[in-house]
């Protein structure tokens, strides 16, 4: 069994007078694959409980300000607590009742940032007065220019993984679960959103613009708080779900978005009540670095998932489940993002399957298998980096993260499932999520649960479903389910054909869904020369398509064969949106090609960095100076 330190036993979870008593914190976890290393926190000796943000945003200064009042639950001798900091600038430190509190900063790295510690004495309420810096990793703050209305400013925060202590000085690690409350000033006629209760949606005026209120009474991990303000819209898409984005995005977002619903009543059926109340999607605007963001309540995506058919909405279920893996049963430190990730992905499939059909969810699995066996061929089947369960020490946990714990990690789910048989497998995930709700989770806890609640002691079971080797061992174990060969059975024969010397004409593409032509242009030969590459484009006006993922299937096979007709496309690519899925694998395959591309690449970056968000400029700048180019 884990160990759990009870520390709701020496806490003293006392409310204010009048506020309705919170619940006892949520439990931290101290076995050894629990301890996170990219925290400075030591929850064993004190935590924070709640955190509470009273802030201003100043877009001429690019700066949060104002306060965060945390409530601290900590052993009766505990002499300090230790927070994490990133560039944040802290002005003073006061108890609950306004007194001075000693403070300082530690000696920290570039990955972590710095150790705030604060000396405790009695206090278990603390107030932080602070600002963060004008380049702080989480924060991206765009001109107008970068939005779609092009008159407004905007404001949005990406927390995961260790990026939010740039804005909030908290412990930000994955296993402190803390609830959470702000009150937000932003200037007219922006409005504010954040991954709670909306409490005050219209604002109140005060000086400097309007405040708005948010609240998350759930505890839960930091790294899920978030926030956004701009010129912002809401449209309802259901009794339940709506979508927030700028007024002249919100109609195609409205259209795009439409089946939400339907995919919270299908995620309900399979693993259980949703617990946050409301799903809305904030859709921002295209520099936002990742294609979802599982915000509790407040989903954000990208604007590249709007191809105007409904054909990228697998993002959508994926940050819905998530809902349940991930923001209930959250990874306790990220050497086990698999937890979150592995469990999301076989979770969208089932979504997916459940709403629009077996067809097309076997072919997202394929898809998937297709992204392990790339992942796999890429990183080495041997190297550590392919097991489930990582050793991050010394490496920034974004960059120790790939597709490895989302097509692996759902890949082994596939496995037992098939082995146990689905009815079986569902009843035990649901009670997965079930016990676990709201609290952080390890590898070693899920195949404690598992052996416990589904193998019951069958040793011919445990034999046959290999659970070590596939989270600790590196490769793919030889049980795995493969995807349904049939999954593409005509892409496969077209491909075929064109491989064969056939005409790109002859390829039925036009009568495709969206996983058909990147399944096909994803299995072409690697090797084309440009008068086929040319026939392809022609054909199928690949160059101008509207949709990001068959875009960008088509621009890393023309980069990889030096195809110039292609360049511009990838130049406007590149300098109009900015998500790192996209934009790296991009910039990687340009410098890849020597001569060719790395002036392409210095010449289109040159542009585009200043409009990429810190997580996509950190990974770009990273392959373009390991390349020796300069940036
Ligand atoms: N939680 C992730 C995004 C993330 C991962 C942010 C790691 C920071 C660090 C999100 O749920 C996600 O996986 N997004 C994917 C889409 C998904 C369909 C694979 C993305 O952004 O492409
Ligand atoms: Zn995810």
């Amino acid at each position: 069994m884990m160990s759990i330190a009870a520390l709701a036993l020496v806490a003293c979870s006392c409310a204010r007078a009048g506020e309705p008593p919170r619940a006892a914190p949520a439990p931290v976890l101290t076995s050894a694959e629990a301890r996170d290393i990219h925290s400075f926190a030591r929850p064993e000796i004190a935590r924070v409980t709640h955190v509470a943000l009273d802030l201003a945003l100043d877009f001429a200064a690019r700066r949060v300000a104002g306060t965060a009042t945390l409530d601290v639950a900590a052993r009766p001798d505990a002499a300090e607590i230790l927070l994490d900091s990133k560039g944040l600038e802290i002005e003073a430190v006061t108890d609950g009742a306004g007194r001075a509190l000693p403070w300082s900063h530690g000696e920290g790295n570039e990955i972590m940032g710095r150790p705030l510690s604060v000396r405790l004495g009695a206090a278990r309420r603390i107030a932080i007065r602070y600002r963060s810096a004008p380049d702080a990793a989480a924060l991206q703050w765009l001109e107008p220019a970068q939005t779609v209305g092009g008159r407004h400013p905007y404001l949005f925060s990406q927390g995961q993984a260790i990026l939010n202590r740039s804005w909030i000085p908290t412990q930000d690690s994955p296993g402190i679960r803390q609830s959470w409350e702000a009150r937000i000033v932003a200037p007219e006629p922006l409005k504010v959103v954040m991954s709670g209760d909306n409490l005050d949606p219209d604002g109140e005026r005060v000086a400097g613009g309007r405040a708005y209120r948010f609240r998350m009474e759930h505890a839960v991990a930091p790294y899920l708080i978030a926030i956004a303000a701009g010129d912002l819209a809401f449209r309802p898409l259901g009794p339940r779900t709506g979508v927030w984005t700028e007024p002249g995005m919100l109609a195609a977002a409205a259209a795009e978005l439409v089946d939400t619903e339907r995919m919270m009543d299908a995620a309900e059926a399979l693993y259980g009540p949703y617990r946050w109340g409301r799903y809305d999607m904030l859709v921002l605007p295209p520099s936002f670095p990742f294609g979802g963001m599982e915000n509790p309540r407040l989903t954000f995506l990208t604007p590249t998932l709007l191809a105007g058919d409904r054909s990228l909405v697998g993002t959508v279920a994926h940050e819905l489940a998530h809902s349940w893996s991930g923001n209930l049963v959250t990874n306790a430190a990220w050497s086990d993002f698999w937890l979150n990730e592995g469990f999301t992905t076989y979770f969208e499939h089932r979504i997916m399957e459940a709403v629009y059909g077996p067809e097309r969810a076997r072919q997202e699995v394929a898809l998937s298998w297709d992204d392990l066996q790339s992942e796999l061929e890429e990183l080495g089947r041997n190297t550590p980096a392919t097991a489930l369960h990582l050793d991050l020490a010394g490496q920034d946990p974004d960059a120790g993260m790939n597709s490895i714990a989302y097509d692996k990690g759902a890949a082994m789910l596939r496995t037992i499932e098939a082995s146990v048989g689905r009815q079986r497998w569902d009843a035990y995930l649901r009670s997965w999520f079930d016990r676990h709700a709201f609290q952080p989770t390890t590898s070693e806890m899920f195949l404690a649960d598992l052996r416990r609640n589904l193998l019951r002691g069958d040793l011919a079971l445990e034999q046959r479903l290999m659970l070590d080797q596939w989270v600790y061992r590196p490769g793919l174990p030889d049980n795995a389910v493969r995807p349904d060969p049939q999954a593409f059975a005509a892409v496969d024969q077209a491909v075929r054909a064109f491989a064969g010397g056939g005409a790109a004409g002859a390829a039925p593409y036009a009568g495709w869904n969206t996983a058909e032509r990147i399944r096909f242009l994803g299995a072409l030969p690697r090797r084309l020369p440009a008068a086929r590459l040319g026939e392809l484009d022609r054909a199928f006006r690949l160059s101008d398509s509207g949709n990001s993922e068959v875009l960008f299937a088509w621009l890393k096979l023309a980069i990889a064969n030096r195809f110039d007709p292609a360049l511009p496309a990838a130049e406007r690519f590149l300098t109009t949106m900015g998500r790192r899925k996209f934009v790296l694998p991009l910039f990687e395959a340009l410098i890849g090609q020597g001569e060719w591309g790395r002036p392409a690449a210095q010449r289109i970056y040159a542009r585009a960095r200043p409009t990429y968000h810190a997580v996509t400029r950190g990974s770009v700048d990273t392959a373009m100076r390991t390349a020796g180019l300069a940036v």
